[in-house]
This record gives C-alpha cells, structure tokens and sequence, in this order.
C-alpha cells in the first residue's frame, strides 16, 4: 500500500510547482508495520543523493537515539513532511507543506504507526496544525487526528540536527526525556543509557 502511495505520489508529483532540481525523491523508509514513526522536515543533501531519509549527520544521530530507545532502525518508520529536498535545504513554505501533506497524512494511515515523534518544527507545525513554538511543544503530547479519522499521540522533540548545533547536556537531557515517554507509551523496556552517548 506504501508502494502504491508513493506511486500516487510520483504520479501527482506535488512539489513539482516548487522543487524542479533534485535527484531522488526520499518518500520514506523502515517497516511499514512500525509501531512507531518519526517524521522530519525535508530531505537534505545525502537523502537527495541517496533516496533514503534521515542518512547524513542528523540521520546519525536520530539512529542513535532510536537505537537508546532499545529499537533498530529498521523497527521504526521514518518520514518527511517534503519529499524531495528544498534548494539550499529552504525550510519548507506553507505553500509546499500544504501541497505535501496529505500524502503524509495518508502515510500515516497506512503505517498506522501507535505513536509519531515529530522533529523539529516543521514537522510539529504540519501534524499538529498549530503555531506554536518548539520550546512549548516539545515534551508534551498530543494527537494527529487524520483526515480519515485515524488517530495516534504524537511526541514533538527537536530535531537531531538542531541538537548537532546545540549539543549540550540540556538539550540533550530533553530529547532523552521526550523519547523515554515514548517508551513507556509503547510499554516498552525502559532503557538505561542516555541519548546520543
Ligand atoms: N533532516 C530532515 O528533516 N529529514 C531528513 O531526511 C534529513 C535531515
């Protein structure tokens, strides 16, 4: 079903009106049967080359979070708001999320995932539909309701490449705190290690 959306997807080609000039388009990644799914900004410049979300730097470091969640890459489902990377890795307009969104919305749907992590604010913005900020959203949860009516919490936290710029032991003690309220969702075990060491 993924396969056939992202048919659909390179069928309808939404970001062709504002993207022209990229090389792959990185629709998503991991088990479409995840229990949990991470959802990012947009494509930047080793996803574009390599088709794959969230595979350069901050890719690294979302790994090693999931990984100190106890879980492996592939257990998770990974997704961006755009599909196809921004010139100059721009943030995503609202004209552009908006043209997007829904085939994230139908992603969602059929990983049916029983928790999202959003990253960083856009993603927070276009699945919770609000404006507020990052400091405000993060830690706490909230619901996506679908436009099909599926719901699921989600768990905004900053993202990965935001928390490379600015690695200190607060920001770091965040992210780990929002991800162990993951865990605990998903009653999983709770881990012992910290995030990223
Ligand atoms: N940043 C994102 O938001 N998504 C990616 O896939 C890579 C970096």
């Amino acid at each position: 079903m993924l396969e056939a959306l992202r048919a659909r997807y390179e069928r309808d080609a939404p970001h062709a009106p504002f993207i022209t000039s990229f090389t792959n388009i990185v629709f998503g990644d991991g088990s479409p049967a995840a229990r949990l799914m991470f959802i990012g900004e947009a494509p930047g410049e080793q996803e574009d080359l390599s088709g794959l979300p969230f595979v350069g730097r901050a890719g690294q470091l979302l790994e090693r979070m999931i990984n100190a969640m106890g879980l492996r890459r592939e257990d998770v489902y990974i997704a961006n708001v755009l599909k196809v990377r921004p010139p100059n890795n721009a943030t995503p307009t609202i004209e552009e999320t908006r043209a997007s969104a829904p085939y994230l919305y139908e992603q969602i749907d059929i990983v049916a995932p029983e928790a999202i992590v959003t990253l960083g604010l856009p993603a927070s913005r276009t699945i919770l539909a609000t404006e507020e900020s990052m400091g405000r959203l993060r830690g706490l949860w909230s619901v996506f309701r679908a436009p099909s009516g599926f719901e699921v919490p989600v768990m905004p936290t900053y993202h990965p490449a935001y928390l490379l710029r600015a690695y200190t032991t607060e920001n770091r003690a965040k992210v780990w705190s929002d991800l162990l309220k993951v865990v605990e969702k998903l009653g999983m075990p709770l881990p012992k290690r910290a995030a990223g060491d």
